[in-house]
């Protein structure tokens, strides 16, 4: 998978979370679950509407999905709260005084050809806006996707799709599964790792969907640096590596066979040290004919449909344990690990000998394959 999470890493440490989702990468992505939509109450629950491109995206493809309702929400704390009307291009505040900066809700129930131009879209939706239907209404909070205002909104809504805070993807993904919603958000790559999240993929209630070119994004920026090679910078995006789709509604490369092409040898496929498992160290190498446990990298959950195989867990930390993997290791086994990666740590790694040195992989989910 993508190598360099630098960028990423720091929304999550340093709560840089203003970057914005371009257009095009919700259309590539959305268009995979058309059929999920009809009739349903659509709730994009960190977005300010007037920036935001997966309100532009559900609000001209209201008709078209047979939406139910589109319900947005924006949250005070965002540097970007009612100071611009960039979707359409202009610039409007909501309040008294442009200080006056007060989170608020859209919600609509129809979208209408306003303009009699026989289409319904943008300027329809912006007409829609300015009119007494679509106005947007006050919140009496701040907008956090946690207060009592927006967890109502989210009690009414059937599909949550939205790109949240990456810093709070714990707590965000917590309160989805809690309130048993159905949802498309976007998410670190790292967040597979997380003991909150992994176990949900484990038990196919979570998983990723169809994702990012190579899983890079590149989202609308404003607010940070961008440390994009210059030859992979683009003009006022910023690049963010290890980035995808998470989702809990049924999509049809989950129900995909991987069409696996070798055979298992024990040469080939050597054993853990400290786990009775196989080491696969390419998704596409998974052996055809092995029953066993096998140790695969992340990249097996692009591919991963539940009725090929079971995933039994992930080979570390607290997860490790939880599945019998036990690292016991004696300081000499310790410093060979070390001696081959110095950044190695305890934290129940599994490993493997090869010729004689001691080999930790990068990441290693254990699988199985169903009979
Ligand atoms: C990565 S940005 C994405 C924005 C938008 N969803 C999009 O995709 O363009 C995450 C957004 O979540 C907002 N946010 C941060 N903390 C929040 C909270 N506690 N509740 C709701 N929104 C929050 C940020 O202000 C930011 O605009």
């Amino acid at each position: 998978m993508a190598n360099n999470n630098k960028t990423l890493s720091a929304a999550g440490h340093a709560k840089k979370d203003e970057f914005y989702t371009q257009l095009v990468d919700i259309e590539n992505e959305l268009r995979h679950y058309k059929e999920h939509f009809k009739g349903k109450v659509v709730f994009c629950n960190c977005d300010d509407p007037y920036e935001s491109n997966f309100f532009k995206y559900f609000a001209i493809n209201f008709n078209h999905l047979g939406l139910k309702k589109l319900i947005c929400t924006c949250y005070a704390g965002s540097p970007v709260v009612y100071t611009q009307l960039s979707l359409f291009g202009d610039e409007e505040v909501i309040g008294e005084e442009p200080s006056d900066k007060k989170p608020y809700k859209i919600e609509i129930t129809h979208v209408d050809d306003l303009n009699g131009d026989g289409a319904v879209d943008l300027t329809d939706v912006e007409l829609l806006l300015r009119s007494v239907d679509g106005k947007p209404t006050l919140l009496k909070g701040d907008g956090d996707f946690r207060s009592v205002e927006c967890i109502e909104l989210l009690k009414e809504a059937d599909i949550v799709v939205t790109n949240p805070p990456f810093s709070l993807f714990r707590e965000y993904v917590a309160q989805l599964v809690a309130y048993d919603k159905k949802f498309i958000i976007i998410g670190n790559q790292n967040a597979i790792h997380y003991k909150e999240i992994f176990p949900l993929i484990r038990d196919n209630k979570l998983w990723l969907g169809f994702g990012f070119q190579g899983n890079v994004g590149f989202f609308i920026n404003t607010h940070y640096e961008d440390y994009a090679k210059s030859s992979q910078h683009k003009e006022g995006m910023i690049r963010v590596s290890g980035v995808m789709w998470y989702t809990n509604l049924d999509v049809t490369k989950r129900h995909e066979d991987m069409i696996l092409y070798k055979s298992y040898s024990p040469e080939e496929y050597p054993k853990y040290e400290n786990y009775d498992a196989i080491d696969v160290s390419k998704t596409a190498e998974i052996p055809c004919d092995y029953d066993g446990l096998m140790g695969v990298p992340d990249t097996f959950l692009d591919k991963y449909n539940p009725d090929q195989f079971e995933i039994i867990g992930l080979a570390e930390s607290s997860l490790g344990v939880s599945i019998g993997l036990s690292a016991n290791l004696t300081e000499e086994q310790l410093s060979a690990l070390k001696a081959e990666n110095p950044s190695f740590r305890r934290g129940n790694p599994i490993y493997r000998d090869k010729n004689g040195v001691l080999k930790k992989p990068y990441s290693r989910i254990i699988i199985k394959r169903k009979k």
